[in-house]
């Protein structure tokens, strides 16, 4: 795992972007696991602006995102399927047909979390996966006490992430409790992982997952496994890495800012 620490939220967006661009013009066919969430708006609106002014070509590339409330249908502005159309979809060129996002909505959601490991696995896996994380450390929704090795499955939510997702709700009781996630060990299967965090909210869950031992009580933390993960974070999400860590990554004694003369 490599840390990559940026000054802003914009830096973050911007790297992560570039990321994800290099790859798209290494293998155009690729394979891309995506998140939702506020963190990865930033890249996303990058990743349009390179469509758009530098021609960055989505035609053939395979999405599929990690997660979907149940019980919300798409046309739901909470829903992940509306949300990804708004932040995303619907500002580049994909091919419908080749996007995925769980079925929420789905009569058999067993069946469905089923379907969507065999998709990726016919997709030939996931080159790159995006994933923010929340501030109990889960990835997609992979709440703490997650099986490590968890595959596609229906989660109940904590109380702490539903009192976190209720800002983007009109009301607590509006955030559903359940949802499909990939899982651990799905996500773990992927070539590469960008994991993104900003914010003063999530520097205790960066501090825990990038410095702290791997448990399943820190779901992100099992990031540190993976061979080639970026784990690219903000000053603010940073800010409680230790003096050492905070050292090595910014060539700097205890991090300081560097001096302008
Ligand atoms: C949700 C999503 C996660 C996301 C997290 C953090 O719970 N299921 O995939 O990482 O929220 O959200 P935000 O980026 O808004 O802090």
């Amino acid at each position: 795992m490599l840390v990559m620490l940026r000054s802003t939220y914009e830096d973050m967006s911007r790297e992560a972007a570039n990321i994800v661009a290099e790859r798209l013009r290494r293998k155009p066919d690729m394979v891309l696991g995506l998140a939702t969430g506020s963190t990865p708006l930033g890249m996303y609106r990058e990743l349009i602006r390179m469509h758009i002014e530098e021609g960055l070509d989505f035609s053939k590339v395979t999405t599929f995102n990690l997660d979907e409330y149940v019980g919300l249908p798409p046309s739901h502005d909470q829903s992940y399927h509306y949300f990804m159309k708004e932040a995303l979809f619907d500002h580049i060129n994909l091919n419908p047909s080749r996007v995925h996002v769980p079925m929420g909505m789905a009569p058999d959601v067993e069946a469905i979390c089923e379907w969507y490991e065999e998709r990726i696995r016919q997709a030939g896996g996931i080159d790159l996966q995006i994933l923010g994380i929340g501030s109990n450390g889960h990835i997609a929704f992979n709440e703490p006490g997650s099986s490590l090795g968890s595959r596609t499955r229906i989660k109940t939510l904590t109380e702490r992430t539903i009192r976190d997702n209720a800002r983007f709700f009109a009301n607590k009781e509006e955030v559903p409790h359940l949802a499909i996630t990939m899982g651990i060990g799905t996500i773990m299967e992927a070539g590469e992982l960008i994991i993104l965090a900003n914010g003063e909210k999530k520097a205790d869950a960066v501090k825990a997952s990038v410095e702290g031992p791997i448990t399943a009580m820190m779901p992100a933390s099992i990031v540190q496994m993976h061979r080639k993960a970026y784990f690219i974070v903000d000053e603010t999400a940073a800010s409680k890495l230790s003096p050492d860590m905070l050292e090595e990554l910014t060539g700097r004694p205890n991090g300081q800012p560097a001096m302008h003369s």
